[in-house]
């Protein structure tokens, strides 16, 4: 039997109450399952996809190969965007959201293919909260970003994810004329109450 495409991603979906989508994409060693309790705090309404990545890395599920920590297998980060992209698309039609109202959250791994969705299919997502990102790859001509709600929450003592990788990431998104938030946290790699925080603040300002 031919499976829908859509199956191909491990994935949770909760239905919500508003039009917004807040797509959630977990961290190296995480699942569906690991972001949920922190998009319902930060949207009640909102209607939650989860997919899981499909790269094991010693076990550990990932979006996109890696050769070593912070360096990146790039043809794989390139298919496997356009692998996710794809899901997105057929998930929006199955599961009847408007790609225009959802929103990434992503964390860490998640953050940086939420990053690279933005550079290479910019289309697909309204905007994206990208938490403790690194630049994931550069375009070879900038996508058009313009207009679209984009926050960065980047750390001072982030050793994974430095602060001269979030401003570079900036540099890149600005030129591509999103709408971008930074913010710097006296903080690490983990997530604090204080990003949580900052992601909901910004959720309130560009999303409502
Ligand atoms: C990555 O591989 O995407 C970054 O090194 C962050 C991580 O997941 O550890």
């Amino acid at each position: 039997m031919n499976r829908p495409p859509i199956l191909d991603f491990q994935h949770t979906f909760v239905p919500g109450r508003a039009a917004r989508t807040l797509l959630l994409l977990h961290g190296t060693g995480g699942d569906e399952t690991d972001l949920i309790p922190i998009g319902h705090a930060l949207d009640s309404e909102a209607a939650l996809l989860s997919p899981r990545g499909k790269v094991l890395e010693n076990g550990m599920p990932r979006f996109f190969r890696r050769l070593a920590p912070g360096i990146f297998d790039e043809e794989d980060l390139i298919r496997r965007t356009h692998e996710l992209a794809e899901f997105i698309e057929l998930a929006s039609e199955n599961y009847h959201f408007d790609r225009q109202n959802l929103l990434a959250i992503g964390y860490s791994n998640g953050a940086n293919i939420a990053a690279s969705l933005l550079l290479l299919r910019p289309g697909t997502l309204g905007g994206a909260a990208l938490l403790r990102p690194m630049v994931p790859l550069v375009p070879e001509k900038p996508p058009d970003l313009k207009g679209a709600p984009v926050l960065i929450a980047a750390a001072n003592h982030d050793t994974m994810a430095p602060p001269d990788e979030a401003r570079q990431l900036a540099a890149l998104l600005r030129g591509a004329g999103a709408d971008l938030t930074v913010s710097f946290e006296n903080a690490g790699h983990g997530l604090t109450e204080e990003t949580i925080a900052t992601v909901k603040r910004w959720l309130m300002e560009k999303a409502r």
